[in-house]
């Protein structure tokens, strides 16, 4: 089975796909009739240069940007990489909460402009995040696991999503009742149809005066306009690692001191990064084999 792979993906797993060719979707100019499976990190499938497409593995759990109903209907399978990547994307979300609520960044800039000169007891002060209170949209996966890291830090935990959970990680809340409460708040919900835009300039306006918004999910999900203004008022903190038109970020937020910004890192170690690829792989050699998919995707 013909298997084009839009880079090679990290890890020794890669080395199993027998008959693999990898090939930017750039730089595909022609219709290529002879692929079967394509390997992508969350791309839009061309379809119309990809007739004989049977399975898209997709090399990340969101599948957003596939244009997954498309894909449906054309009775194209899916697989997605979930799971493996959740511990390193809540790990750098609590990065972002300590960075951004600590503001460890700012501190770091000031020592590197040599701009350090005040005794330690004058010099920046922060918020505290142990006893704080950190809402987090959406407790899946992800979720959870930064509600499990968040008890080491004697945080009192909140939740908001469409189905409340029977779970002792947090307690629910209403999402605009969360977003008044409290004084961190990150966001772990995909995107999709109902999430867009999600957390409006309403919304934004609920958080408490100094809160800190974190979203290491999809940037879609916050209306960009409407946090950056927020932002540069001064009157919020964020820790952003994903942006609306990704890799553009804002121009007003490169200079603000209250952003901590990073380039979509969420699942980026090595260790995460070759699960990705061995679960990618794992689906294709299922779907050569005629088996099912281990983690497909269901639309
Ligand atoms: C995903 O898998 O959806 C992430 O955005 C990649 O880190």
């Amino acid at each position: 089975m013909k298997v084009l792979a839009t880079r090679r993906y990290p890890g020794p797993a890669f080395d199993e796909l027998v008959d693999v060719e990898v090939q930017a979707l750039a730089e595909l100019k022609s219709p290529r009739p002879d692929v079967e499976v394509l390997i992508v990190a969350n791309e839009p499938v061309p379809l119309e240069l990809l007739p004989g497409l049977r399975l898209v593995a997709n090399y990340s759990v969101g599948y957003d940007r596939l244009g997954i109903d498309e894909l449906a209907r054309r009775g194209v399978a899916v697989s997605n990489t979930p799971g493996v990547l959740s511990a390193a994307t809540a790990d750098l979300t609590f990065g972002l909460i300590l960075a951004t609520r600590r503001r460890i960044v700012e501190g770091d800039a000031l020592v590197r402009a040599g701009e350090w000169r005040s005794e330690w007891a004058n010099g920046i002060v922060a918020e505290e995040v142990t006893g704080s209170t950190l809402g987090i949209v959406g407790l899946g996966r992800i979720g959870q696991a930064v509600a499990r890291r968040a008890q080491g830090f004697e945080l009192r935990v909140l939740y908001a999503q469409r189905t409340r959970a029977e779970t002792d990680l947090a307690e629910y809340r209403e999402l605009d009742a969360l977003l008044g409460e409290s004084d961190i708040v990150t966001i772990h919900t995909p995107l999709t149809p109902e999430t867009r835009g999600l957390i409006d300039a309403r919304r934004l306006a609920l958080l408490g005066d100094g809160a800190c918004l974190v979203n290491t999910a999809r940037g879609e999900i916050v209306d960009e306009t409407a946090l950056v203004a927020e932002l540069v008022s001064g009157r919020l903190r964020a820790g952003l690692d994903v942006f609306a038109y990704e890799p553009s970020v804002p121009a007003e937020l490169l200079a603000l001191p209250n952003v901590v910004l990073t380039p979509h890192l969420g699942s980026a170690t090595r260790q995460t990064r070759e699960a990705m690829t061995r679960i990618v792989v794992d689906n294709v050699l299922a779907f050569e084999r005629g088996d099912p998919l281990l983690t497909p995707v269901t639309v």
